[in-house]
């Protein structure tokens, strides 16, 4: 008997593709790459938008809030199996609608009061709704993860008109993002059946972290109290010197 080789759709190896089938195929790869890239410019927006939050608390208070920004747009493939393990219909709408991390920011921030003052800044913004607000650093998850999560639909401007996009935002401090990625680890390793002592230690660790940020954060305002302490990369704009400052005055004087 030779080899039949592989399976075909049934109609032999042979068949012209059905026309349903491929105008299907060719409509899914038109709404999942839209899908993908809208994602993307509204990873962009909050990216900007934490940016300039970031360059103005510099000029503004000589302080720098935020110690790092990280982003990232979930495959379409990793999507489509969170859509599964959900039960959701796997159609563009569907998913648009019941997967709200597909675009994702993660701003890690000095001490716990910046978490929230970014929060509330970049959440009071009129562009951006909020949807959901986790806040696992007032209540931590069993484990001590810690972080303060929202949910938040932006517009994003196409030539077609705006179309609001979901974005994930978690905010935290340096300690518990050290933690959350050690966490992360060993969760994966042991495919999510973390053993009983290493998941007391790293409880345990969580209450360190905490105790850290607690420590560093006393720290913080008592060198402030006694005397402020400048960032030197306190944004200028090139150009505005002594000298131009020093023509101004002159003008100044002259118009007066
Ligand atoms: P998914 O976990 O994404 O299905 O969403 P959810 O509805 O459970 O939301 P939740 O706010 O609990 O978690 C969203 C994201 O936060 C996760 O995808 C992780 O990135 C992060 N996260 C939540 N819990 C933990 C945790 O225990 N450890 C770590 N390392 N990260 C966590
Ligand atoms: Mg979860």
């Amino acid at each position: 008997m030779p080899d039949p080789g592989p399976p075909t759709t049934g109609q032999g190896r042979h068949a012209r593709p059905d026309p349903s089938m491929f105008a299907f195929a060719q409509r899914m790869r038109e709404a999942f790459t839209r899908m993908q890239m809208e994602h993307q410019f509204a990873v962009d927006e909050v990216l900007t938008k934490v940016s300039i939050l970031r360059e103005e608390f510099l000029h503004l208070h000589r302080y720098n809030p935020i110690e790092h920004v990280g982003s990232r747009v979930k495959t379409v493939a990793s999507t489509l199996d969170k859509a599964r393990r959900r039960g959701l219909e796997l159609t563009p709408d569907a998913i648009r609608a019941g997967i709200t991390d597909i675009a994702g920011v993660r701003i890690t921030c000095s001490f716990i009061a910046d978490t929230y003052s970014i929060f509330d800044t970049l959440t009071g913004q009129s562009d951006v709704r909020v949807i959901e607000v986790k806040d696992y650093i007032a209540r931590p998850k069993p484990n001590g993860y810690k972080s303060l999560h929202a949910i938040i639909e932006i517009p994003v401007f196409l030539s077609t008109g705006p179309v609001p996009i979901t974005v994930e935002v978690q905010i935290r401090t340096i300690a518990m993002d050290f933690w959350a990625s050690l966490e992360h680890k060993i969760y994966y390793k042991y495919d999510g059946e973390v053993p009983e002592h290493l998941a007391t230690s790293l409880t345990e660790a969580a209450d360190v972290a905490a105790l850290l940020d607690r420590r560093m954060e006393q720290l913080h305002h008592e060198v402030q109290g006694a005397a402020p302490v400048p960032d030197t990369r306190t944004a200028t704009v090139d150009g505005v010197d002594e000298e131009l400052l020093l023509r101004l005055w002159n003008d100044a004087r002259d118009q007066a």
